[in-house]
């Protein structure tokens, strides 16, 4: 496993890059957009190809990576779905796989710190957050942060791991790197409390001044949307309404870019034709089944994804490659659905 913490000063932000081998996938938590160019030559360094990029909460200090992330490289970005991020490609909840080539974490829905905290388990380590620090907790007096909640987070769930589990923290201000269940469950100051309610009044008269990059940092990381509106303006987008109207008609291929768990999950348009984005440069070359797709025919190809953010890549890629009758379905699935669409599962 290639396995990098990263860190920026600034905030004292801790960004993990990881991957199952050379020349494979590989995922970035918590990226800082200060670092995205360390960040690309180290994937370049190591032969990777960057697929995810993934926050595990809407910071407040700093901003993140993954708008220039996927602008940079086309990576999917990825959130828990109680994000109030605006358009992310792609969201997961409890009990959702975090995949990549070779690699699988479990999801965690660890609210507390702020209501849309998730934390990432893999086999020998979890990557908590702020949810849980090294000798100590995120904070929860901001962002909807609820005490209640992170203590249910942290007794309920991440301490119940193994103790032997490595803790791997979104931050830590003192430079510690990494520590363990075990050793946070003992020597934590915050976790040696014998109840809610203490825990509650301990977090209660922490009395921390806002973070300095708040007013800056929170309405930025909510706003990571890929600007659709450049597709739409190309003529390369359509309604979900519009997309209703010529499903099932002949001539009109839709194409489902999400990953298999997500149809399984949510749902597909009847009849969709399944070509994962992350096959999709192998698919739209010579060669490749949408190629074939749109070669053979005079077939109208119609991308969606959950969000519309994967199809408007695809829309662009697909173009720049000769396929031009590929649109997109602005909004995703999700639009689709809101819209009264069909859906088969
Ligand atoms: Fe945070």
């Amino acid at each position: 496993m290639i396995f990098r913490q990263l860190f920026d000063s600034v905030s004292g932000t801790y960004s993990y890059l990881l991957a199952s081998r050379a020349g494979g996938e590989a995922l970035i938590i918590d990226p800082v957009l200060e670092k995205v160019d360390r960040y690309l030559q180290l994937v370049r360094e190591l032969d990777l190809r960057l697929v995810k990029a993934v926050d595990t909460h809407l910071h407040a200090d700093h901003i993140t990576g993954l708008g220039a992330l996927r602008d940079r490289t086309h990576c999917i970005t990825v959130m828990g779905e109680n994000t109030k991020a605006d358009v992310v490609s792609m969201r997961l909840a409890e009990g959702d796989k975090l995949t990549i080539e070779g690699m699988s974490m479990d999801v965690l829905y660890t609210p507390g710190h702020t209501d849309d905290s998730y934390s990432f388990v893999m086999h020998d380590r979890v990557f908590t957050g702020d949810t849980l620090l090294i000798r100590g907790t995120g904070r929860t007096d901001f962002q909807n942060g609820d005490a209640r909640m992170q203590y249910e987070s942290i007794f309920g769930k991440l301490l119940r791991l193994p103790e032997e589990t490595m803790v791997f923290p979104a931050h830590d201000y003192k430079g510690d790197t990494v520590s363990t269940i075990g050793e946070e469950k003992r020597y934590n100051p915050r976790l040696q409390v014998k109840s809610m309610d203490e825990y509650v009044e301990l977090m209660r008269n922490l009395k921390l001044p806002n973070p300095k990059m708040m007013d800056v940092a929170v309405p930025s990381n909510m706003k990571v949307g890929l600007a659709q509106q450049e597709i739409a303006r190309r003529g390369w987008a359509l309604s979900a309404a519009q997309a209703m109207a010529l499903s099932g008609r002949p001539g009109v291929a839709f194409i489902d870019l999400r990953e298999k768990s997500e149809r399984e999950k949510h749902g597909s348009i009847p009849g969709a034709l399944h070509a994962p984005y992350g096959d999709l440069q192998d698919n739209i070359r010579p060669g490749g089944v949408l190629h074939a797709l749109a070669a053979a025919s005079d077939k109208r190809m119609i991308f969606y994804c959950a969000y519309g953010e994967r199809s408007a890549m695809a829309v662009q890629a697909a173009q720049e490659a000769g396929l031009l009758t590929a649109v997109h379905i602005e909004g995703g699935i999700d639009a689709w659905k809101k819209a009264g669409g069909a859906l088969m599962r």
